[in-house]
């Protein structure tokens, strides 16, 4: 369903990336671990487009998307959240899902200017879509609250929903854990199993809370200064003393 092939990146004269990657299938759920620095997230990155790599390529279905630019994969159904939380802070729930839809706006500014039919068709499409997914997320209560000041486990969810929203086929996710309580991680590991249960949903997560990754990945790849040291499933891989070492220094 998705292939990184070879994938170099470089910032100046460091190898963030060394000929890494991974093959995810279709309804799976794949992990990609390691310690700080490994190289998770410039990977993810040019899995999403958001870095150019020096080498290698990604192929989404059958196409090669090296070069597509991010908007046209979310368009093609590859989605993403961030590690930080790229949410608008001053806007709601509601809002901030359905920038997410930007990409399949068919509108120019004089449409909005003047509330056309076509503007208001948009609108209320896009409406539809976010209802849906607040629904599959139980964000109600939050829907037309300002994000700035809600809780890290809904901000969170609030990420998910936003990339849920584009219907997409893939799910790139960066430490969705990171910063949760128990008990929103709990919420929130539920909600990506419930979506690649019931709608076939596939991830990729960069995390790093190893009882996440062996709760809920199919497949785990690890990586460390920059390249690919062992994959597998969960519990083949956390028995390898390449993992271990890597983890503990031995
Ligand atoms: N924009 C950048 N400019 C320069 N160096 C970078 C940049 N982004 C990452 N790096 C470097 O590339 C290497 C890999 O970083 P990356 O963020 O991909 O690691 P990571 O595995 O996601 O780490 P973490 O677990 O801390 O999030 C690190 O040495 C990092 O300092
Ligand atoms: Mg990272």
């Amino acid at each position: 369903m998705l292939i990184a092939e070879d994938i170099r990146v470089e910032f100046g004269g460091i190898v963030a990336v060394d000929n890494a990657g991974f093959k995810l299938r279709p309804g799976e759920i794949l992990a990609i671990i390691g310690p700080n620095g490994a190289g998770k997230t410039s990977l993810l990155n040019v899995v999403s487009g958001f870095y150019r790599p020096r080498k290698g390529r990604v192929l989404f279905e059958g196409h090669d998307i090296t070069h597509t630019p991010p908007h046209e994969r979310a368009k093609m159904g590859l989605a993403r959240t961030f590690q930080h939380g790229e949410l608008f802070r001053h806007m709601t729930v509601v809002e901030n899902i359905m920038a997410g839809l930007e990409p399949w706006r068919r509108y120019s500014i004089l449409d909005a200017a003047f509330w056309t039919p076509r503007a208001r068709r948009w609108e209320e499409w896009a409406r539809e879509r976010a209802e849906l997914v607040i629904d599959l997320l139980e964000l109600h209560e939050y829907r037309y609250r300002i994000v700035e000041g809600l809780p890290p486990g809904v901000q969170k969810r609030v990420d998910l929903a936003r990339a849920l929203a584009q219907d997409p086929k893939v799910v790139l996710m960066d430490e969705p854990m990171a910063g949760l309580s128990r008990e929103e991680k709990e919420d929130l590991a539920r909600a990506i199993v419930e979506v690649n249960e019931t709608r076939g949903v596939s991830f990729v997560l960069v995390e790093h809370d190893l009882e996440v990754v062996m709760d809920l990945c199919d497949h785990v790849v690890v990586m460390d200064s920059g390249r690919v040291i062992a994959e597998g499933p969960p519990h083949k891989v956390a028995n390898d003393p390449r993992v271990i070492e890597a983890y503990v220094g031995g």
